[in-house]
């Protein structure tokens, strides 16, 4: 089953094309890995699906639900949820605290429901703590939960990016280099990690530099360069491919640990 398609979507930028007409599938249940040279319009890519820039054309369609042009809040409610290339987070917030800012159906959210039924308002704060205190829990930051965000490592930030990406109960995920700048044992960590959220009945789409983890967690890898879908098939097909192969070359940033 297909859960998102990528139809013809364009995005320029004081006239460069970042994104050429971009059309690919990703399909459930699996990690798809989303790799290319530097500038090949990944994280731009990223950014059109989940409705933080908008596309100049194209169509993108999330679980059988156009979502072209909804606001992030909106696409992420439809279960479709990202991570930044560069964690963000409230330094000065703990752990804890971090997940919960990213819990769905906040009790403060709506505040006449908190007002004039601050039992259902208190029940569902309980029941975000106990899924914060879980994802806590499955990514291994349970001895960290109570300290602020800013003294965690590097790697322990990648994770709790992970985890506020949880809090939204997703059904699709959108990584973007999850494991870069972290070092290799943790990388296989967070490795470990995704996969068992494929287990839990959850998608990923993976951007990722590091081939060897491209190979090692990918079930299916699809190629960007220059704006455009270039080659997918299994991590052997598309790293043995002469046009994917000459995509790479001079433009390298293929990091082998
Ligand atoms: N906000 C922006 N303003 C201007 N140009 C941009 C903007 N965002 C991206 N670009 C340009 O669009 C192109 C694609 O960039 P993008 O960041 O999507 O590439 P990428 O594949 O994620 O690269 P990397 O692997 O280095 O992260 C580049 O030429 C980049 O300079
Ligand atoms: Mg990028």
């Amino acid at each position: 089953m297909t859960l998102l398609t990528v139809n013809g979507v364009e995005r320029s930028f004081y006239g460069v094309r970042a994104l050429a007409g971009v059309d690919l599938e990703v399909p459930a249940g699996r990690i798809t890995g989303l790799i290319g040279p530097n500038g090949a319009g990944k994280t731009t890519l990223f950014n059109c699906i989940t409705g933080v820039i908008p596309p100049d054309k194209g169509r993108i369609v999330f679980d059988g639900r156009d979502i072209t042009g909804l606001r992030p809040d909106q696409i992420t409610q439809t279960g479709l949820v990202r991570t930044f290339q560069i964690a963000r987070g409230l330094p000065r917030l703990s752990v804890l605290e971090n997940l919960l800012l990213y819990g769905t159906r906040q009790p403060g959210e709506k505040a006449l429901t908190a007002a004039f039924n601050p039992g259902a308002a208190r029940q569902r704060e309980e029941e975000l703590i106990a899924r914060a205190v879980a994802v806590a829990r499955r990514l291994n930051l349970m001895h960290v939960i109570r300290n602020p965000a800013s003294d965690l490592s590097g790697g322990q930030k990648k994770l709790l990016e992970i985890g506020r990406a949880l809090m939204t109960e997703p059904k699709l995920i959108l990584l973007d280099e999850p494991v870069a700048g972290v070092n290799p044992t943790l990388a296989k960590e967070i490795g470990t990690h995704l996969r068992t959220l494929i287990n839990d009945g959850i998608t990923i789409l993976l951007i990722e530099h590091h081939m060897d983890m491209v190979a090692r967690l990918c079930d299916h890898v699809i190629v960007l360069a220059e704006g455009r879908h270039l080659a997918e098939g299994t991590f052997e097909d598309v790293a043995s491919n002469e046009v994917v192969q000459l995509a790479y070359m001079g433009r390298r940033k293929v990091k082998v640990t």
